[in-house]
């Protein structure tokens, strides 16, 4: 079934010029990227994107490492999105992520992992709508 996800090219992707480089693999794998931009996101945004790990040992840092750089929002479409990019985005630690995923390749540690992706149709839904109005995305 067609569906969306949302995705974030997060600050040690782009510091590193990695954004056309993890957008190919996302299109390898069949994802359509309907929506894009990179912003530099506010601490009142992260907070209430990560609202779910407040209370984690790591939000501050992860909080703090959100807002340290530009990071790339996308919208990506496809068969099964959801699933589809957890898979091309691979484990959340990049020790354990499989050959050829995103972390794999490019992410540096478990809290500086390249990338975001949403974990289910409904947060996705959410997620999207917090950085896109429906006008944003050209499917
Ligand atoms: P993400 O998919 O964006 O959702 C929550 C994020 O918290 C996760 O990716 C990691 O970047 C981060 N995270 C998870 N575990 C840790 C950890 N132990 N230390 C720092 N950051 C973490």
């Amino acid at each position: 079934m067609t569906e969306r996800t949302f995705s974030i090219i997060k600050p040690d992707a782009t510091r590193r010029n990695l954004t056309g480089k993890v957008n190919a693999v996302i299109e390898d794998a069949g994802l359509r990227i309907v929506a894009q931009k990179r912003i530099r996101m506010t601490r009142q945004q992260a907070e209430q994107f990560y609202d779910v790990h407040k209370e984690r040992p790591f939000f501050g840092e992860l909080v703090d490492f959100m807002i340290s750089e530009p990071v790339v929002v996308q919208v990506l479409e496809g068969d099964n999105a959801v699933a589809k990019y957890r898979e091309v985005m691979g484990a959340t630690n990049p020790a354990q992520a499989a050959d050829g995923t995103i972390r794999k390749l490019y992410a540096e540690s478990v809290g500086e992992n390249s990338v975001h992706g949403s974990d289910s149709q409904d947060n996705a839904k959410i997620e999207i709508a917090q950085f896109f109005t429906d006008a944003e995305i050209v499917g």
